[in-house]
């Protein structure tokens, strides 16, 4: 079976391999949930948008009011070399930083001597086969139980992983997250809709994870002259939408075709979000694949 993670992973400074690598069980990864964590898409042995990716990671630490502890170009390094080490063409790059680990359990913020704990690894990028995309995914939706800065991409994920276990529980792959009749996004996606021809996308607020993906597909819209509007959607505009996607560095563009047991559309991918994966395609391989 295919390995997971690589090895070797990073953990503070060196690289080694994953039995090797310890933290304190005292870490507050560890006992508050207290860091943040990025995923890259990797093609080709090239990391997708690493600038992007870096800058919400930069974005994220100052809303947790934690210090980078690498400068771009180390964080650049470490990333290629994880690349290099990986057995796989395509990979997605974990990254996580988390507050360290003191002496005691304090909920406030250790002393500044307490370092960071920094990790990443490689593992093997698995985009959706073409049979699923064929076919689509089913999701159901959920009341959003997290907190205001869901713009922020923290390892604390509870209601993110208590959603998406709600979905999977269901025989589904993806839980929309409903807040005040507004649809946010999904357990570990964003989600667009599709109207009669217009490409609806929610607007960067708070209660949204800013997708790397989510820009991409904006600017292939704007690029290839789709109608586009974005703006919030109202659960009912979900449930009566030609079309819904969920987009991920992992999953790409991926049709939701059923939603809560009944059909999204006539219940098959529709030819927007067929075209906007080809054009997510193009780009890539325009991008990524050569020279
Ligand atoms: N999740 N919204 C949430 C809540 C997410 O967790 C993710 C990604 C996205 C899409 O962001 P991007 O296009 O930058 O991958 C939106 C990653 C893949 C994860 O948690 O594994």
């Amino acid at each position: 079976m295919t390995p997971y993670v690589a090895n070797p992973v990073y953990l503070n400074g060196e690289f080694l391999p994953l039995d090797a690598a310890r933290v304190s069980p005292l870490d507050r990864g560890f006992v508050y949930g207290d860091g943040v964590y990025e995923v890259i898409p990797v093609y080709s042995r090239k990391a997708f948008r690493i600038d992007e990716h870096l800058n919400r990671l930069q974005h994220t630490l100052d809303g947790i009011q934690l210090a980078n502890p690498l400068a771009v170009d180390a964080w650049k390094t470490v990333v290629l070399q994880l690349i290099a080490a990986a057995p796989w063409e395509d990979q997605s790059i974990y990254l996580q930083v988390t507050r360290g680990a003191d002496n005691k359990r304090d909920h406030a913020f250790p002393p500044a001597s307490v370092p960071p704990t920094t990790f990443a690894f490689a593992s093997p990028l698995v985009t959706p086969s073409a049979e699923l995309r064929a076919t689509g995914v089913s999701a159901i939706s959920v009341p959003d139980q997290r907190w205001m800065h869901c713009d922020l991409k923290v390892i604390s994920l509870l209601p993110n992983v208590l959603a998406r276990q709600a979905a999977v529980a269901q025989g589904c792959a993806e839980a929309i997250l409903i807040r005040d009749g507004w649809m946010k996004e999904g357990a570990a996606s964003n989600i667009f809709i599709v109207k009669h021809g217009v490409l609806l996308a929610p607007p960067k607020t708070q209660f949204m994870l800013p997708g790397i993906t989510y820009d991409v597909i904006l600017e292939l819209a704007k690029a290839h002259g789709q109608r586009l509007e974005v703006r919030e959607i109202a659960e009912a505009e979900l449930r009566s939408a030609d079309e819904v996607w969920m987009t991920s560095s992992t999953k790409e563009i991926l049709a939701i075709t059923t939603l809560d047991g009944a059909p999204v559309g006539d219940g098959k991918p529709g030819p927007l979000g067929q075209r906007m994966w080809q054009w997510y395609q193009d780009f890539k391989n325009t991008i990524m694949r050569q020279g």
